[in-house]
């Protein structure tokens, strides 16, 4: 087993005061000063173009594209570079087609982009749309293992499916799902928004047919940028929008790319966020958050508050339940004492990235018994 070595809090990368708990990176991250800096430079490069080489670019997006494929387990082939993650999924949806009668399946509250798309198709090919309710003892994994074997069930045409639900951080095992899905004949689709960079996924394990993560959330990276996986034999489908970079000279998963592609901001930094996560090492990342998101399980349930059982949480979102309801002001007023989070569907959503330390989660806590 491979030994996984503890990462130290990574805040003096970032630019968070000391004074500030952000834990929000479910909604987005700041930048790592590095991804700035390579921000601020393509800013430089699009100011005074004389100054600098387009091509460098290019060679950006190699970096951009590879770094992407490296945290999955993917080859830099198998990556689309696309603008966001209802983008990527409006992509798959083109690209498969169903035989009518089947179903699509997903979770209960599941985030519109992963939704809208699948909508569209079933409409236009008649299937169903399955949707598997919130299971009362949170086992989000048993219940769609359920409802694949579901007898009676029609035939099960694409399985549309997250690692964690976006909402709490309650997992989903697609580790022990995905077989199930393949057994059954349909095609899997990931949205892996919430998990890439902060906890392992690997497409050699999972096998999807395609699998979409956007840069501006766990990944440490800019606004507006996402990648899509397409396994080798969904790479010759058909894009949303045709541009040079995804003609007829494109190989492999670049066929979906976006137009625009080589931006000089965008490139650089999704790169250099990408290469950092690499460096410190997805498992070490996760190990890190989970011993976070730990101690805040530890600190809201000693005042009575509720999360689900640490073995159906994933390590790095941490839904909270109040008893009675959420103040309907409560992320004002965290904020007010600099503590910064989301309330998602009722539950408050925390969710810490490698900036944050023992101090955050102790000021965190202490906001929290103050106003609850
Ligand atoms: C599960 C999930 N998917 C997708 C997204 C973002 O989708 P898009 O890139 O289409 O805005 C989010 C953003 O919060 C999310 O939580």
């Amino acid at each position: 087993m491979q030994t996984v070595l503890p990462l130290p809090c990574q805040r003096a990368l970032f630019e968070v005061p000391p004074h500030i708990s952000y834990l929000d990176a479910a909604a987005w991250s700041p930048l790592p000063r590095g991804v700035s800096a390579a921000g601020a430079t393509g800013l430089l490069a699009k100011r005074q173009p004389w100054f600098y080489a387009r091509e460098d670019v290019v060679a950006w997006t190699a970096r951009a594209r590879a770094g992407a494929a490296a945290l999955i387990g993917a080859t830099t082939d198998d990556m689309a570079i696309v603008g966001s993650v209802s983008h990527a999924m409006a992509t798959a949806a083109r690209n498969i087609i169903p035989i009518p009668g089947g179903r699509i399946l997903r979770v209960a509250e599941e985030f519109p982009s992963l939704c809208f798309a699948w909508d569209r198709l079933a409409d236009a090919r008649g299937l169903v749309v399955e949707v598997v309710a919130r299971p009362a003892d949170g086992d989000w994994t048993a219940a769609l293992l359920a409802a694949i074997a579901r007898p009676g069930a029609p035939p099960l045409a694409v399985a549309t499916l997250t690692p964690l639900h976006w909402s709490d951080g309650t997992l989903i095992d697609l580790n022990r799902i995905a077989p199930a899905v393949h057994a059954a004949g349909a095609a899997l689709v990931v949205d892996a928004t919430q998990a890439v960079g902060a906890m392992p996924i690997d497409v050699g394990r999972l096998k999807p047919d395609f699998l979409a993560f956007p840069t501006y959330k766990w990944a440490l990276g800019p606004y507006s940028l996402a990648f899509l996986y397409a396994a080798p034999h969904r790479q010759d489908g058909t894009p949303l929008e045709e541009n040079d970079g995804n003609g007829s000279s494109a190989t492999g998963a670049q066929r979906y790319d976006k137009g625009e592609r080589d931006d000089p901001m965008a490139m650089p930094m999704a790169a250099t966020g990408l290469e950092l996560i690499a460096g410190w090492g997805v498992p070490a990342v996760a190990a890190r958050l989970r011993g976070l998101t730990d101690l805040l399980a530890d600190g809201v349930t000693a005042v009575g508050l509720a999360v689900a059982p640490r073995a159906l949480r994933a390590p790095h979102i941490l839904g909270v339940a109040v008893p009675g309801g959420l103040p309907p002001d409560l992320v004002a007023q965290l904020r007010q004492r600099d503590v910064f989070a989301s309330v998602r569907l009722g539950g408050l959503r925390l969710s810490p990235h490698v900036w944050v330390n023992e101090a955050d989660i102790a000021r965190c806590l202490d906001a929290l018994r103050a106003i609850l």
